[in-house]
């Protein structure tokens, strides 16, 4: 078979009369220059070549194309610029038609809009995420999908950024077809297209709108937006698309597509996007085999315990859960039960999926049932002679060779660790709760951790399905120690002279889901103030304390559980208490405080710097490994607004900003 170059990854071949055009651009075939150069050279060769009737185009590997090169981003465009590819695709006067392999994403999916037809394999998704990436479809998705599917789903669908699976797409009419040969049925396809008048989307008048559905779908995808632009900027472009000219609504996209391109909105989530890739690569684990992992145990089946269990069976692990109590072993199976079957009833969990998860389940109060796991996890209260006990018996119970992990979110794991016979064999993983629901696992690497020990804790956490972050063994790791520094510096203020509820105010205006003391008081205030107890004896007594969570708890004040911390909660309703504001007064007056005035920019200004000192700190200490790991953590575990970056995202945009 003769193969024609067009560039360095964009070749072709006739097949039945067909140029069949491939980017191979590994590892996603993304759309970068050389590519989107390659496609316009195959366009041209397939005009002058009187012996192709038509054009596919396919992806090389498993991904049809992963959308624009996301690198580029950083730079200016540089032509031929994907719009141009695609309105050469669409007006192209032979059939052009997508042979979908697999992932069709962004430009990707944008270049199959364009085309005349569309076939996909069973393993196509069809999607644009753009975005998740702070911007909007830059190469007529907004213009051309409601022109396919009708501008309620292109609303959801791109105003989200949620993607398709290949039978869904069928559903809205976005493929013509579905086939196991995706190639073959384009080719078969575009020889049937090449006498007739061809089916140009952009041409095409936008599906009639069902006004209601539509208007549900943009309130949906505006409601989960929280304060992020893009969402906003897609829903207004595709709905513009029923209203105005293809022409006007494609340079309306592109505009808006190039500027908010250049926003920080963008670049913070670029950023995410990124380090999420990069989260768990570590150098040092390079050509080190994970060990194999069947059973598992855990340890304490409270909630913890029962979300890491839920987990673990829906990722296909045999499951042995311990309690310290026939009583509670059967407590926590009910709870895991409970969860499956939730997950079963949302649809995430097919019947037959459950069945299987629930007969790979054993539940006892015998720690000895552990004797032949590949890997123990203990979930039990956050107590270092607890924990230290436990962990003392499972040394005696499982095999040599299994790993015990330790989900301590407070406790340094090196202390455990020395507790044991074979501290080679201990690592963390720290879960957020609910574990079944939380994508974020920081991964402790102990001082004696083996490396295959860690790369089985990885690599049992990616299979998980989690965004695990490794690092290093320290009281709090990552996520805590800096939550605590943004916690104080919170008290600090609230001292000085700024209300819970202003500095809540602040954050909940910048971003934040939540203010520090309303999550405060959802997570319960005891868990810091044991840790504060603990670190009473060794705490600088020169170093700065303020009392008044310590009061708030002496009270019995311990958060939503006991009605009131920060705030008082009737009915869920959070109100101000003005006990709490008198403690407060009680409090600054005790030391001489004069309070003052925070503006809310002060406020945010404030904390997120407290974040970000913190951050390097643990960078310089070696506890974190980058920059990028300590935003995943803030991000995915502490509610820090994804589209904001990070805290130390933010310190470096405030920082390029002075520069
Ligand atoms: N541009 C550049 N690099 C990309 C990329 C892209 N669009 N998509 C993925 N990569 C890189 C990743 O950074 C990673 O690099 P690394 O190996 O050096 O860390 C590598 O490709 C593999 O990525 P994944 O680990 O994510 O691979 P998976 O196989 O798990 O997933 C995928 C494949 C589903 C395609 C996933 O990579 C993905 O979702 N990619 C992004 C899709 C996207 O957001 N596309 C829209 C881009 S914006 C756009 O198209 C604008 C247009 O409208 C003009």
């Amino acid at each position: 078979m003769d193969v024609t170059r067009f560039s360095g990854s964009v070749y072709g071949s006739i097949r039945d009369g067909v140029l069949v055009v491939t980017i191979d651009n590994p590892p996603v075939n993304a759309l970068s220059t050389d590519v989107r150069e390659g496609l316009c050279r195959a366009l041209d060769h397939a005009v002058s070549l009187e012996g192709a009737a038509g054009v596919v185009i396919t992806g090389a590997g498993r991904v049809f194309v992963g959308g624009a090169d996301i690198r580029e981003f950083a730079t200016p465009p540089v032509a031929p610029i994907l719009p141009d590819v695609t309105q050469r695709i669409e007006q192209s006067d032979k059939p052009v038609v997508a042979a979908i392999n697999g992932a069709a994403l962004g430009g990707g999916a944008e270049i199959a809009l364009a085309c005349h037809g569309r076939v996909a394999s069973a393993a196509a998704i069809f999607g644009l995420p753009e975005v998740k990436l702070g911007i909007v479809p830059g190469a007529g998705g907004t213009q051309r999908l409601p022109r396919l599917v009708g501008t309620a789903h292109a609303v959801e669908m791109i105003g989200s950024g949620r993607s398709v699976k290949a039978d869904e797409a069928k559903r809205f009419g976005l493929i013509d077809a579905l086939a196991d040969d995706a190639v073959a049925e384009a080719v078969t396809l575009a020889h049937g297209m090449a006498n007739a008048p061809l089916r140009r989307t952009g041409e095409l008048a936008v599906v009639p709108a069902d006004e209601a559905e539509t208007e549900a779908m943009a309130s949906k995808v505006l409601a989960k937006a929280r304060g992020q632009v893009a969402p906003a900027e897609a829903v207004r472009l595709v709905r513009a698309a029923a209203l105005t000219s293809l022409e006007k609504g494609l340079a309306d996209e592109r505009t808006t597509f190039l500027r908010l391109r250049d926003s920080d909105e963008a670049a913070a989530l670029r950023h995410v996007f990124f380090a999420e890739r990069q989260a768990g690569k570590v150098a040092k684990l390079e050509g080190i085999s994970p060990r194999p992992v069947v059973t598992v145990g855990i340890v304490g089946l409270g909630l913890m315990g029962s979300g890491i269990a839920v987990s673990a069976l829906t990722a296909g692990y045999c499951v042995i859960g311990v309690e310290q109590t026939d009583d509670d072993a059967q407590k926590g199976r009910t709870c895991i039960v409970g969860l499956l079957g939730k997950a079963a009833q949302s649809g995430r969990l097919t019947p037959d999926a459950r069945k299987a998860c629930l007969q790979r389940l054993a539940t006892t109060a015998d720690l000895t049932a552990l004797s032949g796991v590949d890997l123990a996890i203990e979930a039990v209260f956050d107590n270092l002679a607890i924990k230290t006990d436990l962990l003392q018996r499972l040394d005696g119970v499982v095999r040599p060779d299994a790993i015990l992990a330790t989900n301590t979110s407070y406790l340094n794991p090196d202390e455990l660790a020395a507790a044991t016979i074979h501290p080679e064999r201990i690592v963390g993983l720290h879960f957020f709760s609910p574990a079944n629901v939380m994508r974020l696992v920081e991964v402790i690497d102990c001082a004696a951790t083996r490396l295959d020990v860690l790369a089985t804790a990885l690599a049992f956490a990616k299979r998980l399905g989690k965004l695990p972050v490794v690092c290093s063994a320290a009281e709090g790791f990552i996520g805590n120690r800096i939550f605590s520094a943004y916690r104080r510096e919170a008290e600090f203020m609230v001292e000085d002279g700024a209300m819970p509820e202003e500095i809540d105010a602040a954050l909940e205006a910048w971003g934040f889901p939540m203010g520090i003391f309303a999550v405060n008081d959802m997570a319960g205030l005891e868990i810091a103030w044991a840790r504060r107890k603990r670190q009473a004896a060794t705490r600088n007594p020169n170093e700065r304390y303020v009392e008044i969570a310590d009061q708030l708890c002496e009270a019995g004040r311990l958060g939503r559980k006991t009605g009131c911390g920060w705030y008082t909660y009737s009915s869920g309703e959070k109100t101000v208490d003005p006990q709490v504001t008198a403690l407060i007064e009680t409090a600054r007056k005790a030391k001489g405080i004069v309070p003052r005035q925070f503006s809310a920019d002060e406020i945010v200004a404030h904390l997120l710097r407290s974040m970000a000192d913190e951050g390097s700190v643990l960078l310089s200490e070696g506890i974190a490994g980058s920059a990028g790991d300590i935003d995943l953590v803030m991000i995915n575990g502490y509610g820090f607004p994804a589209h904001k970056g990070g805290p130390m995202f933010q310190a470096r945009l405030k920082r390029d900003s002075h520069a």
